[in-house]
């Protein structure tokens, strides 16, 4: 058993009576004497976590092992988690969607204050603003002003001026001839067509517009068109949050080919690498992944039950009891109108059907005076929680300070009034969950994805099974020792070893890990 469990030795498998057998190597890499006896068949190398992934990632980005934490929204991954993350020795990106500009100036200044200005292996997330694209371009404004290298981008449906000014400033040639960036993309995709436009260069109107405006120089922008737009693409798959809800199983590979196809037409010196995320909340999906050829793995859901997240001590408890199955698709605060979706807890929390009975309103109704005022109240008794007309007295002072445009759209158009007093309570679901309002609990918008419920499942009645003890750090060298060891006992078994169940189990425990 010693043997199937051994990643940093290597083993060697010798025939005996029973078919291919494990031995360990000793201290020296020898045969035992009784083994050396045998026929020997193959000796495996050790196998390290760090290499579990492709080595330009870790190299690219000065982090140890191929393993991000995934940005979540509105400050959930704090600067805290990112700046525990980088030093387990794994990539991080900070929540900055959702925030104002000062909190997102705040978190880097925190990160970059705990780190030091040089350490690398974190960035900041770029998500697509619908509603107004000067926030992003002040974003990325904001990013190049503070020195942030890396940037996740997401949510994208089209490739924006703000992507490409960020993916282009500060392009060089290096003493080697190669294009050396100043900052990095991260695009986090779960489309083919969106995929595309990430892994092609950056299309050449945008270009010569940021040239024209002087946001770039002409030779940024030539050797910007030489290059993809993103050196790494995250195939995002059923994952908590914003999710298109595919099988990593389909997209990742999927991805995979698409990437060899554009990499060859353009004939790259660096091929992207891509990674994946979704549904990666025990230590087999993490070896599945890699098995699969991703270059790096994206933890997210279960990262909000750590120590370190943004969100409430109650709601954090919440996700604790959760299963895999405990999971639904609710509208969305940010696109409520457009149909769009996203997982959330359903365990504990009723903001699932709650927010279906909006969205059920809002089809059936035109605007509140329209709808039978019994069907009113009992939207404000049974999901609102609150009359229409306190919502929208809140929302009104809200957006006259923030956003008037709205405001004059919901004089105009009595159904936009109803969507910004649904929102108020799609919005404040999150902000409840982070506050831990326990009245509002059966309100609390939680994301999670599946992987959330086997990962409490892997931990149940181990040191990782209370939440206070869950901190990223321990979280990701678990997942990743555990992926070392279930992808040894895969090589074993395909190895023609009789491996028994357990060796593809691993149990957590304390880890830490020492320079190599
Ligand atoms: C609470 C929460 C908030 C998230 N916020 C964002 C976000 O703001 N931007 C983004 O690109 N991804 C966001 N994500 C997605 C994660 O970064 C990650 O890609 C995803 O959670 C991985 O899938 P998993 O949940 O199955 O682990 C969020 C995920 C969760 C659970």
């Amino acid at each position: 058993m010693e043997a199937l469990n051994a990643i940093r030795t290597p083993v060697a498998i010798v025939e005996s009576a029973g078919g291919p057998r494990a031995v360990l190597l000793d201290a020296a890499g020898r045969l035992t004497p009784e083994a050396a006896r045998q026929e020997l068949l193959a000796v495996l190398p050790a196998i390290y976590p760090e290499w579990l992934g492709d080595r330009g990632f870790t190299i690219a980005n000065g982090v140890k092992f191929p393993y991000v934490i995934g940005e979540m929204a509105r400050g959930i991954a704090t600067a805290r988690m990112t700046v525990e993350g980088v030093r387990a020795g794994v990539m991080a990106f900070f929540g900055s969607a959702g925030l104002d500009l000062g909190s997102i100036e705040d978190g880097i200044r925190e990160i970059q204050v705990a780190l030091g200005p040089e350490t690398g292996g974190w960035g900041a997330n770029l998500i697509h603003n619908l509603h107004d694209d000067r926030l992003e371009l002040a974003t990325v404004d904001l990013f190049l002003r503070l020195g942030v290298r890396c940037v996740s981008a997401s949510a994208f449906m089209r490739l924006q001026p703000a992507i490409v000014l960020y993916a282009a400033k500060g392009l060089r040639r290096g003493a080697d001839g190669r294009v050396v960036r100043a900052g990095r993309i991260f695009a986090k995709v779960s489309r083919d067509e969106v995929a595309r436009q990430f892994l092609s260069p950056a299309p050449e109107p945008m270009l010569r517009a940021l040239v024209a405006e002087g946001r770039l120089t002409a030779e940024e922008a030539d050797l910007a068109s030489r290059i993809p737009v993103a050196e790494d693409l995250t195939a995002e798959a059923d994952s908590g949050g914003h999710t298109d809800n595919r099988p990593m199983t389909v997209l990742l590979p999927r991805l995979i080919g698409l990437r060899d196809a554009i990499a060859a037409e353009y004939n790259y010196q660096v091929v992207p690498r891509v990674g994946a995320a979704g549904g990666l909340g025990t230590p087999g999906a993490v070896a599945a992944a890699f098995a699969t050829g991703a270059a790096y793995v994206v933890t997210g859901s279960i990262n909000q039950s750590a120590v370190e997240s943004g969100l409430s001590i109650d709601a954090r408890n919440l996700l604790a009891s959760a299963e895999s199955t405990d999971v639904t698709m609710a509208p969305a605060a940010d696109m409520f109108e457009m149909g769009v979706k996203v997982q959330v807890l359903k365990r504990g929390t009723m903001f699932a059907q709650r927010g279906h009975r909006l969205a059920d309103f809002y089809r059936r109704y035109e605007s509140f005076e329209e709808a039978p005022p019994s069907e009113v109240h009992k939207l404000e008794t049974t999901v609102l929680g609150r009359s229409v007309d306190a919502i929208w007295a809140d929302t009104e002072s809200h957006f006259a300070k923030n956003d008037a445009q709205q405001l004059e759209r919901a004089r105009a158009d009595a159904k936009h009034r109803m969507a910004l007093v649904f929102r108020w309570y799609l919005f404040m679901g999150s902000q409840w969950a982070r506050q831990g309002l326990t009245e509002r609990r059966t309100d609390y918008q939680i994301w999670c994805g599946p992987a959330m419920g086997a990962f409490n499942e892997w931990v149940r009645g181990s040191f990782l099974e209370p939440v206070g003890a869950r901190t990223v750090r321990q979280i990701a060298l678990n997942l990743l020792e555990g992926a070392a060891t279930v992808t040894r006992a895969g090589q074993l078994r395909a190895a023609g070893v009789a491996t028994p169940t357990s060796a593809f189990d691993f149990r957590p425990r304390s880890l830490d890990w020492k320079a190599r």
